[in-house]
Parts: structure tokens; C-alpha cells; sequence
């Protein structure tokens, strides 16, 4: 075991390309890898020659579908984008494509240590603009991601994600991260500095509580953060148009004022099903705020500050505590809002 992790390493540092299905190597495959050394560097092949020799499945390089192994070539010949969709593994030799900007690799194993390889690093960091891995057990997200300085979309989602590194931060390209369906119980400070953020998705992260970290991003549009144990609703994020908090734990919204006031976008903020009791005064301090989905708390009043909200289309407070009175009142008073109670 130790002689073949020893192998492995020794071969990747030489910067050799063959597949590698796991770290957990039994003697047949020691003897694999030792043939697989005598391979030549990914130099002496094309991208399309080396996807031949060292792919263990076929991949058409005629068709680029999102939902079948495929790949897609510029010019001369070099691969550019490559999906690899419910295949037994990735191959460590993805490492020789130095143009692929686009890697999406679905329901297929992903060892999280080809992240630990120079070699992969290195050619992968300088090329990959988009990278989306999906329903595979990828577990730990390791630092050298925060190398990868072109990506401008990561997507990790159903990939039993329990971490993420705080070399985060360093993703300065980053506009889409998608971090749905995992096991996420903290956001690092970090997420900060990815300054040219604009889309975030963490749903479904039922161990989340706290999106805190987020406080003070400066160009955050769209959050959605659904089926999480989320207790507070984050703060001032001046471009926050689009907010999705349904299912969590919010009791009290008093900072939503500090949110989107730096855009005169339409907001759409969702809170259904949360235990929202009360709605802050200062909801009438929201800029342009188009659409409120209160459905599914615990709310018997909204303050008279709403009636002032003359940007509001839709307000949805279904399944709450109001007395049909009550309901009556706010249609009355909000003529120009459509209010599904
Ligand atoms: C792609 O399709 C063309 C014609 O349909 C065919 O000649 C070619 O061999 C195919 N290339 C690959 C890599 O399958
Ligand atoms: C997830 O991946 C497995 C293979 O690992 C595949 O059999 C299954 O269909 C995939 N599920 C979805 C929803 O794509
Ligand atoms: C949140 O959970 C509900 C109920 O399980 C589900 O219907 C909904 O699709 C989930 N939302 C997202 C964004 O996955
Ligand atoms: C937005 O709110 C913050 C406080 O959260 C305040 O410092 C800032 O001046 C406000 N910006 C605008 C444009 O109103
Ligand atoms: C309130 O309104 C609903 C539907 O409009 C009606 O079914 C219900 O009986 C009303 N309740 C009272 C106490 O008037
Ligand atoms: C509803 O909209 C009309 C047309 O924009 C406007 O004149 C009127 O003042 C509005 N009513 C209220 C109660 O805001």
C-alpha cells in the first residue's frame, strides 16, 4: 500500500498521464500504474489521441449534450469542453487538456486528491473558466481551489460537501456558485472577497444556520437559500434584488432595509414558511420592493407602513394568523398591490 501511494506520487510528479481510479490501490493496479508510467508525457499525444488511450468509457466528440459524455474541440484539436455524465470515474489524464475552460463531470467518481496533484492544478487552474461537479460523493473541497483564479461559474451541488476551504476567497473571476444539496454548516468569511459574485445558491444545506458572512458583500444580486436552518436574514447587501429564504428559521426581518438599497431594481424578497411574528416598520425604507412572500408564518398584523409601499405588486400572506378583518382593511388600503391572503 505505502510502496504504491509512494508509485502514484512518484509518477504524478513526473507529471505522467494514466487514470487512477482511488488512493486505495491493490498490487494489480501497482502493476497498472508502473505499465501506465511508461507512458509517454500528454506532450506526445493530442487531447483527442490521449481521451482514446486513457479513457475508460467513449466519449463523442460530435455531440456537446449537457447530459451525455461528450466534448467539444477549438480548431486545432485541442478539447475545450468536456462532460463526463454517469461514468465510473474521471481519469487524472483530464490533467494534459491545458484549453479546457469548461469541466462538468456528473455522477461519476471524482477523487478528491487530484486536487493535490501539480499537475492537474497547475494546467486546469490556468485554462478552467467553468467547473460543475454534480452527484458524486466529492466530500472535502481542497484549498488548491482558491488557485483557480479564471473560474467565473463553480457548482458543486449533491456532492456530500461538508466544508469549504477559505482559499475560496480567492476565486476573484467567480460571478456563480452554486453550493446546493449539501451538508454545509458554515460559509467561510471569506466569500467576501469574491468581489464580482452576483449569484449565490446554497438551498438545501439543512445543517446551515447562519449566512452571516455574507454581511457587507458588494455586488451579491440573487441569494437563494432555501431548506436551510437559517435564523437571521443577512445585512447590508447594497445590490440584493432577488432573495430566496423559504423553509428556514427566521423570526425577525427588522434589517431587510439594509438590503438592495444601493439598486433601484425591482426586489423580490420570499420568507415563506419561516416564524416571522412581526414585519418591521422600516419595510417601508425598501427600495422599489416589487414582491413580499410572507405565506406560511405566524403573522396577525402588519404595521400601517406597509400601505406606503407603493412599489409593491404582489404580497402573498397566506396561512398565517390574520383575521379576516384585518384582511379586509389591507385590501382596502392596498389597492394598486394584489394580495393573496
Ligand atoms: C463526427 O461525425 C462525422 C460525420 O458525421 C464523422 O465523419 C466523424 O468521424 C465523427 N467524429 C468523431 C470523433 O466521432
Ligand atoms: C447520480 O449518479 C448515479 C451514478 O453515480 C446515477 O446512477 C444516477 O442516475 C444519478 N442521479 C441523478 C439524479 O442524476
Ligand atoms: C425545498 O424543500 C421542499 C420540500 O421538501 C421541496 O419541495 C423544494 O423543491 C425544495 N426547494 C428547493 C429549492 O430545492
Ligand atoms: C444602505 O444602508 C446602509 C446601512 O445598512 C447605509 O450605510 C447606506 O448608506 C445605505 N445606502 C443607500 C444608498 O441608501
Ligand atoms: C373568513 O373568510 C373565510 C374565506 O373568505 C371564510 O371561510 C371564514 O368563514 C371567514 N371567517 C370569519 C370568522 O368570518
Ligand atoms: C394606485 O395607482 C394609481 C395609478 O398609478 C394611483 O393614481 C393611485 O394613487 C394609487 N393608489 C394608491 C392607494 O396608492
Amino acid at each position: 500500500m505505502l510502496l504504491g501511494l509512494f508509485l502514484l506520487f512518484n509518477c504524478l510528479i513526473q507529471a505522467q498521464c494514466f487514470p487512477v481510479k482511488d488512493f486505495y490501490v491493490s498490487t494489480s493496479e501497482i502493476r497498472n500504474f508502473l505499465r501506465d508510467r511508461l507512458l509517454p508525457s500528454c506532450l506526445s499525444y493530442s487531447d483527442v489521441d490521449l481521451v482514446h488511450r486513457t479513457f475508460p468509457f467513449k466519449v463523442d466528440f460530435n455531440s456537446s449534450s449537457s447530459t451525455k459524455t461528450s466534448a467539444k474541440t477549438d480548431g486545432y484539436g485541442n478539447i475545450i469542453s468536456m462532460n463526463i455524465i454517469n461514468e465510473e470515474y474521471l481519469p487524472l489524464s483530464i490533467s494534459c487538456f491545458t484549453r479546457l475552460h469548461s469541466l462538468h463531470v456528473e455522477g461519476t467518481r471524482f477523487p478528491t486528491f487530484y486536487f493535490h496533484v501539480p499537475m492537474f492544478v497547475r494546467h486546469l487552474s490556468s485554462s478552467l473558466t467553468d467547473l460543475v461537479i454534480k452527484n458524486t460523493s466529492f466530500k472535502e473541497l481542497l484549498d488548491t481551489i482558491g488557485k483557480f483564479r479564471h473560474l467565473e461559474t463553480l457548482v458543486m451541488t449533491s456532492a456530500d460537501l461538508h466544508s469549504v476551504p477559505d482559499s475560496i476567497g480567492e476565486l476573484s473571476s467567480l460571478k456563480t456558485l452554486q453550493l446546493s444539496d449539501n451538508s454545509l454548516s458554515a460559509i467561510p468569511s471569506t466569500i467576501i472577497k469574491t468581489s464580482c459574485l452576483t449569484t449565490f445558491d446554497i438551498n438545501n444545506n439543512k445543517k446551515l444556520q447562519s449566512i452571516q458572512t455574507l454581511n457587507g458583500h458588494p455586488n451579491l444580486m440573487t441569494l437563494f437559500a432555501d431548506n436551510c436552518s437559517i435564523e437571521d436574514i443577512p445585512m447590508d447587501l447594497p445590490q440584493l434584488v432577488n432573495l430566496y429564504m423559504r423553509n428556514n428559521k427566521i423570526h425577525d426581518v427588522s434589517k431587510i432595509y439594509t438590503l438592495g438599497n444601493g439598486t433601484d431594481e425591482r426586489k423580490n424578497f420570499d420568507f415563506r414558511k419561516n416564524s416571522i411574528r412581526y414585519l418591521t416598520p422600516f419595510i417601508r425604507r425598501v427600495k422599489n420592493l416589487c414582491y413580499l412572500n410572507l405565506d406560511y408564518n405566524k403573522l396577525d398584523v402588519l404595521p400601517m407602513d406597509i400601505y406606503e409601499v407603493k412599489t409593491l405588486k404582489h404580497l402573498w400572506i397566506r396561512k398565517n394568523n390574520f383575521e379576516n378583518e384585518t384582511i379586509n382593511e389591507m385590501k382596502m388600503n392596498m389597492v394598486n398591490t394584489t394580495i393573496w391572503a
